[in-house]
Formats: structure tokens, sequence, C-alpha cells
């Protein structure tokens, strides 16, 4: 049994996130008129680039012992949010990390059964089990757009789910 998430201690997340916002918009065309005009938008970014271009971030996560495989942005314009879902296997342990306009966003996981056992605002890094029913809701005080990296390791980071 894992964990829906676990929150990471990250102790420079405001800057990092600030550099990866820098990234995206200079670097990608993720933040484009016609990427926005999806609603909620997965966008892979080249992960050679984001290390070279946003150092902090990867020595960040090669301080947990972890290198990137896959990195996407996701991208939500609208308070619809992102409906309940499973990711496809075969990858159950991801990264999030908070890039822009987090506050006042929910993940939340739910049980089979659709009972909510999850809801935290992703203000922090966090593991993230995507094999359990998730989505995102967006409160009434949030701003847009909200941006997320989704970040995929060559070995995943499952232990972090494990409950101690
Ligand atoms: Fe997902």
């Amino acid at each position: 049994m894992l964990l829906p998430y676990r929150e990471l201690d990250c102790p420079h997340v405001d800057q990092i996130s600030s550099d990866v916002w820098e990234f995206i918009n200079q670097q990608t065309d993720v933040m484009t008129v016609s990427c926005l005009r999806k609603h909620f938008t997965w966008n892979f970014i080249d992960v050679r680039a984001l290390i070279v271009g946003v150092t902090s971030l990867d020595a960040w996560f090669r301080s947990l012992g972890l290198r990137l495989r896959d990195v996407a942005a996701t991208v939500t314009t609208s308070s619809k949010g992102l409906e309940p879902h499973k990711d496809e296997p075969p990858v159950v342990a991801k990264i999030n990390f908070p890039v822009f306009n987090t506050r006042d966003t929910w993940n939340i996981w739910w049980d089979d059964h659709g009972r909510e056992i999850a809801r935290i605002q992703m203000l922090k890094p966090m593991v993230f089990n995507a094999s359990i029913t998730h989505g995102v809701e967006m409160g009434q005080n949030c701003t847009y757009p909200r941006v997320v990296l989704s970040c995929m390791f060559i070995k995943e980071p499952k232990h972090l789910l494990e409950i101690p």
C-alpha cells in the first residue's frame, strides 16, 4: 500500500519555481496562445534543455538521488480543473513541482468508491501516486494560468510513497 502523496522538503522552492517559469516562457512554446487555447494541456518539455537551463531543479533532484527521464508542463486556464482519472501505467510515482499560481488549487485523490481520501494545495513539490484516481480542483481565489511540472525519473521514486 502506497500513500497518495508526500510533500518534499525543498529549501529553494520559490527560486526554482521562478527559474522554471522563466525557462518555460523563454525556451518553450508552452505558454503560446495556441497552447493556452486548450483547457488543460500536457506539454512535454525537452529534458536535456531543462536540465541545462534550470540547473537548480536538476541539482535538487540529484540531491534526492533522482535523474529526470521525462517532464511535462501541465497548464490549467479555466475553473474546470482536471477530471478524476488514473495516469497511464506503468509509472506510479511522479514528482509534481509547483511553477506558477498553484495557490488555492487542489490535488485530490479518491478511492475506488469515489470517496475523497486526500486533498492538498500544492505549495511544495510532492511525490505523487498517479495510480490512484486523482484530479485537480480550482478554488475561488486561484489565479490563471496554473502551471505545474510533472516529472518522471529513470528509476521512479516509489520508496518515497511508502508508509513509514
Ligand atoms: Fe494525472
